[in-house]
């Protein structure tokens, strides 16, 4: 019976994509309602490394329904290219569910998202390029293309050539680019219609059936709290709704069905593109984290910025998500440290905030206020009970978990799907 939501607490990359895989043997459906593929989730499983970026984690589980909700953007070629990569790789993908309200990705939201990026310059947002800004806005504009269209070729030219009359103007006399061919648009979307076509269902009907029904469903949040549109570092954010919130919107289930909120939070912190990042390193411990944690993106390859554990930021996403559980993932990458410290506040201009700051300029000039912890050196990547750790490995636990607003219910200490400290049950009733 169970609605569990899964989220990501910092800047992304917290391994979602694992604690999802790692619950996937007891869920029924998993549901992607944000983003697109923008996401990159890397699951490991033996000696087999998967890469997804707009599929739910889930479809590596077998029995799973994964379900892509009508929160999410599509780029339909992208769906079939990782289609295509998973069966070739056994895996079965039959089951897999598309939202007919879904809004579709073209090849004018790509053009759209990198010249508009370019055009920013200094101001740029460091987007992944995959057209994710532009489809949300014209869906937000009410110009949107969404699944249903490519259905009725008439209504789908008409709604490209609403979309594009604009956009066109723009294209040309603003980016000087050439103009989209609204015939061409409408025949390559056409296209991927026969195929898509016995993917795509009512999802809203079919996930409050399943809940009905006593099944147990995940929701997969991509991207994470401080890439949330409205509760993120705005401009610095994607455009989509990333928190708990997001699930009841982007999925069609109503928020009184949801019993936990699980955030999946790194032992430390990574942010990719632009955009204020107060814990931010600049030095060898920077390059340390990033080389032991292996942070660069699996979508863009970009190296990840890195820095030390916010708790300013684990507070607000509880708060924000209203989080019952945490997953700590990465603990190992912090193995071999003398110290690790902590920011448990900020300093903005001499005054301290134990919250996040509600004004960005103050956010921008926060510095963190540091709890420097020891460190350890024993490799921790075997343990499986929090008793296994060092002392110190457990006293870290013990003082994030003391600041962070929600209990910690599982530890990750390896990539891969066993490595992974139980802690509490990350599935229950409310
Ligand atoms: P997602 O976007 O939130 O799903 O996360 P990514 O897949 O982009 O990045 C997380 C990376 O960390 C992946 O390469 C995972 O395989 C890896 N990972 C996840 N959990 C752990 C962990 O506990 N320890 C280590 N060392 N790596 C982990
Ligand atoms: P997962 O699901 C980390 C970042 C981009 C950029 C900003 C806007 O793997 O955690 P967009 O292309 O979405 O318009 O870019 O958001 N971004 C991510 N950073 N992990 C992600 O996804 C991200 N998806 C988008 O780097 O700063
Ligand atoms: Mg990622």
């Amino acid at each position: 019976m169970p609605a569990v939501v899964l989220v990501g607490a910092q800047w992304g990359d917290e391994g979602k994509g694992k604690a999802t895989d790692l619950l996937g043997s007891r869920v029924d459906y998993v549901v992607k309602f944000n983003g697109g593929n923008n996401a990159g989730h890397t699951v490991v499983i033996g000696d087999e490394k998967y890469a997804l970026h707009l599929l739910p984690s889930g479809i590596l589980s077998e029995g799973v329904v994964p379900v892509i909700g009508n929160g999410v953007v599509v780029d339909i070629e992208v769906l079939f290219e990782e289609l295509d990569a998973l069966v070739e790789r056994g895996v079965d993908v039959s089951r897999l569910l598309v939202s007919s309200q879904a809004h579709v990705i073209t090849s004018y939201h790509r053009t759209l998202d990198k010249v508009t990026e370019r055009f920013l310059g200094k101001r740029r947002i460091g987007t992944t390029g995959r057209g994710i800004g532009p489809a949300y806005a014209d869906k937000i504009n009410r110009l949107g293309i969404r699944i249903a269209d490519l259905f009725d070729p008439k209504i789908l030219h008409d709604k490209v050539e609403g979309s594009l009359d604009q956009k066109n103007h723009l294209l040309v006399k603003v980016y000087n680019r050439r103009a989209a061919d609204v015939d061409a648009v409408t025949d390559e979307l056409l296209a991927y219609a026969d195929r898509l076509k016995p993917m795509v269902a009512n999802t809203p009907l079919v996930l409050n059936n399943a809940l009905d029904a006593g099944k147990t469903l995940l929701f997969e949040a991509g991207q994470a709290t401080m890439l949330d549109i409205d509760h993120g570092t705005y401009p610095f954010v994607t455009s989509s709704s990333a928190t708990a919130g997001g699930a009841v919107t982007g999925s069609g289930i109503g928020p009184t069905r949801i019993d936990s909120v699980i955030g999946v939070i790194k032992a430390y912190t990574t942010r990719v593109g632009e955009g204020p990042f107060p814990t931010e390193l600049f030095d060898d411990s920077g390059e340390y984290l990033r080389k032991t944690g292996g942070e660069y993106g699996v979508t863009t390859g970009r190296a990840r910025r890195t820095g030390w554990y916010d708790s300013v930021i684990a507070r607000y996403a509880s708060r924000i998500n209203g989080l019952t559980d945490l997953v700590v993932t990465k603990l190992d990458v912090l193995t071999g440290m003398d110290k690790v410290p902590v920011c448990v506040a900020y300093d903005v201009d001499g005054e301290r905030f134990d919250e996040m700051p509600d004004d960005q300029s103050a956010f921008h000039h926060a510095k963190p206020i540091y709890e420097e912890l020891p460190g350890w050196w024993e490799d921790i990547s075997g343990a499986r009970a929090i008793e296994d750790l060092p002392a110190n490995a457990q006293a870290y636990l013990r003082f994030i978990e003391d600041i962070s607003g929600s209990r910690i219910s599982a530890v990750g200490v390896g990539p891969r799907r066993d490595e992974i400290i139980p802690v509490h049950d990350l599935i229950h009733a409310r």
